[in-house]
C-alpha cells in the first residue's frame, strides 16, 4: 500500500519547509504545497521541494473563467504535480478546460465548499439549503466535468464515495486519536478516514508542530 499520508507544509520560510520535509520523508506519501508557499516561493520554491523527491500536491484552488484556468494549469505542467485543486464553484466549462490542459498523471480534484463556510454563509451568496447537500451537488458536477475526486471533509466521505464509487477523494482536517483537537468539535481520525474511503490523507499541525515531527508522522502511519 501507497502511503496516503500528505504532509501540508504550511510552513513560509523555504529552508523550514525543505528541513521539515527531508525529516518526514520515510513517513509521508508526498506533500502539499498552498497558497501561501507558491505566491512566496513560486516554480523556485516547488523545484527545491521536488528536489526531495516526494510527490507534490499543489493546493492553488484554481478559480477563474474557463480560458485562464487552462492557461494556469498549462504553467505548472513542469512542475509535475501529482495533485492540483480547482474549485467546483468554477462550474462545470472551468473543471472541464482545466482538466483536458492538465499533465497526463496530474490528478485534478475539486474542492466543494470550504469549511469555514456554514449555512448562513451559503444563504448569503444566494444558496437555499444545508451545506451537506450542497457539498454532494458539487460532487456530482465535479464528476460530471471529468475530474478525479474532490476534497472533502472526514464528515462527509463515506456520503461520497457512496456516491462517486472510483472517485480520488482528498480529506484534510484530521487529529489523531489522543491528540488535542483544538477548537474541532467532531474529530475524524487519519484512520477512520481511510477507513470510510479517503484516497489522501492532508495531515498539518499535528506532524509539523510536535516536538519531534519524523515520530508523529511514524506514529500516525502505523495507525493506518
Ligand atoms: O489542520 P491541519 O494543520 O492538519 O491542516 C492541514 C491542511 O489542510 C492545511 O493546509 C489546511 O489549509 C487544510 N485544511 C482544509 N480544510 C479543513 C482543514 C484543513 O483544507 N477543514
Amino acid at each position: 500500500m501507497t502511503n496516503p499520508i500528505y504532509l501540508a507544509l504550511d510552513v513560509p520560510q523555504l529552508d523550514a519547509a525543505k528541513a521539515l520535509a527531508t525529516k518526514v520523508k520515510p513517513h509521508v506519501g508526498g506533500v502539499k504545497l498552498g497558497l501561501e508557499f507558491f505566491y512566496a516561493h513560486g516554480h523556485h520554491g516547488v523545484h527545491e521541494i521536488a528536489h526531495l523527491g516526494l510527490p507534490i500536491f499543489l493546493d492553488l484552488k484554481l478559480h477563474d473563467i474557463p480560458n485562464t484556468v487552462a492557461g494556469a494549469m498549462q504553467a505548472i505542467h513542469m512542475l509535475e504535480p501529482t495533485i492540483v485543486t480547482v474549485h467546483a464553484s468554477g462550474g462545470r466549462a472551468m473543471m472541464e478546460d482545466a482538466k483536458a490542459a492538465s499533465a497526463n498523471g496530474t490528478k485534478i480534484v475539486a474542492v466543494t465548499m470550504l469549511t469555514s463556510l456554514d449555512h448562513r454563509d451559503l444563504a448569503r451568496t444566494g444558496i437555499n439549503g444545508n451545506a451537506h447537500d450542497q457539498v454532494m451537488r458539487l460532487a456530482e458536477l465535479a464528476e460530471a466535468s471529468g475530474l478525479d475526486g474532490i476534497v472533502c471533509s472526514g464528515h462527509e466521505i463515506k456520503a461520497v464515495r457512496r456516491q462517486w464509487k472510483d472517485g480520488f477523494f482528498v480529506v484534510p482536517g484530521l487529529r489523531p486519536s489522543g491528540k488535542s483537537s483544538g477548537d474541532q468539535k467532531r474529530v475524524v481520525t487519519p484512520r477512520q478516514a481511510r477507513d470510510d474511503g479517503a484516497s489522501v490523507l492532508v495531515i498539518g499541525r499535528p506532524i509539523s508542530r510536535a516536538d519531534d515531527p519524523a515520530a508523529a508522522a511514524r506514529a500516525i502511519e502505523a495507525t493506518l
